[in-house]
């Protein structure tokens, strides 16, 4: 099947030779095409050019962009979209000035959504997470990394992970599973944490990887949730089986979990609204994506991560929603490019690269994703008529995707 689509005003986010990342002063340059065509063959990008050059027009099936712009869908590489409810009540509290570990104290927070899940059927966990994928997509999401972490047992995290595993053989978007078994500690092990700690290493783990249920192991690592000995503990237990850590790290302290995290080579270390020269340091020279979740920072009201020091000091960054009902409940990754440049003062440029190859990397599959290169899978945003590649972080809050494109099919259309 060949898809042409023509009078594409300008493509975005090319790449002749596909790299791994973007890093420093590059994250500034996004390279494009005014008045391009593009085919894609099958579920593949085949070409892509100006239209001038275009000489063969044979296809199954023409698209006209009519002036409006292509680029990659987001790739959004930390979401916590298996959940049972929605936890506005929370909200509301935190309205009235309680913060989110003031909460978490109280039995709210995680260890809520950990007493909810058990209710609910597995079948129940999924419907609700397809209709978050469905809505992800319609705002311009191709690829999706999901983390379990509110089971909290052996069987409730199975459980989550199972329903992950039916999300990435269903939906057409590109998913990859996180086993986070270490998101809080249950309150029955509250004064031995140690205990628990054991549990995830002894018999979750060994579950997890039995049944071939995760791509990844995430711990959260900071004051009042994991310590740093622990993480070590579990990312070791963890990489027995082969599992690569994507950690939550420094979101309410310099908790050392940056260090930790590189240490452990970990893919991705998230949050980072605490970091420094020193945690800088040691994300220099390493494999390790930085990824900062701004729409926690905003919803919390956090302090913001130092994505413009972080650049500045030659580092990639990319970007995720965070997408979970307590500290991020959105998966538009549109308003996570805002964020990005109104708070962290990313260049629209900057805030592209960091939710596309940067957050592909981020989720392990740059080769396949986040930029317009030759053989990549097709995953594509037509956006509605918009003036420049600057207006979509400008005019936030609206929807200024047309057509989200997975795997060379139109998967969502709004109007
Ligand atoms: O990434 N920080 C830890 N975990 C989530 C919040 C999960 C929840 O509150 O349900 C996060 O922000
Ligand atoms: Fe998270």
């Amino acid at each position: 099947m060949k898809k042409l689509i023509v009078n594409i005003k300008q493509l975005i986010q090319i790449e002749e030779k596909p790299g791994r990342m973007k890093s420093g002063k590059e994250m500034s340059k996004l390279e494009t095409i005014n008045n391009a065509y593009l085919i894609i063959n099958d579920d593949k990008i085949h070409d892509f050019g100006p239209m001038e050059e275009l000489t063969d027009t044979s296809a199954d099936e023409t698209i006209d962009a009519e002036g409006s712009m292509v680029m990659p869908a987001f790739c959004d590489p930390h979401t916590h979209i298996v959940f049972p409810e929605t936890r506005e009540i929370e909200y509301i509290d935190k309205i009235k000035g309680l913060s989110y570990e003031e909460i978490a104290k109280r039995g709210g927070g995680i260890l809520n959504s950990a007493q909810k899940i058990i209710e609910k059927s597995e079948d129940e966990l999924f419907e609700s997470a397809n209709k978050r994928l469905k809505e992800m997509a319609s705002y311009g999401t191709g690829a999706v990394e999901i983390k379990s972490g509110y089971g909290l047992t052996t069987e409730g995290e199975l459980k989550m992970l199972r329903v992950i595993k039916r999300l990435k053989e269903s939906s057409p978007l590109t998913i990859k599973a996180n086993f986070l078994g270490a998101h809080a500690v249950p309150p029955e092990y509250k004064e031995n944490q140690k205990e628990y700690v054991d549990l995830i290493i002894n018999e979750m783990i060994p579950a997890v990887a039995k049944e071939n249920l995760a791509d990844y192991i995430d711990v959260f690592c900071d004051r009042g949730f994991f310590t740093v000995e622990e993480t070590e503990r579990i990312l070791e237990a963890g990489a027995h089986y082969g599992l690569v850590p994507k950690i939550h790290a420094n979101e309410l302290d310099y908790s050392g979990g940056i260090q930790v995290g590189v240490k452990h080579n970990a893919l991705s270390v998230d949050h980072l609204e605490y970091t420094g020269g020193e945690e800088i340091n040691a994300l220099k020279d390493s494999d390790t994506m930085p990824t900062l979740l701004p729409g926690a920072s905003f919803f919390l009201e956090l302090v913001y991560a130092p994505a413009r020091k972080m650049i500045d000091a030659g580092l990639p960054v990319a970007m995720a929603s965070d997408f979970n009902p307590g500290s991020s409940p959105s998966g538009n990754m549109q308003f996570i490019l805002s964020l990005g440049s109104i708070k962290y003062k990313m260049l629209p440029e900057e805030a592209i690269n960091a939710t596309t190859i940067n957050s592909a990397y981020a989720m392990g599959v740059e080769k396949e994703l986040g930029t317009i290169s030759k053989g990549k899978t097709a995953n594509l945003i037509i956006t509605k008529e918009i003036p420049n590649y600057e207006f979509l972080p400008y005019y936030y809050g609206a929807n200024k995707v047309k057509h989200t494109i997975i795997k060379g099919e139109i998967e969502s259309t709004n109007n």
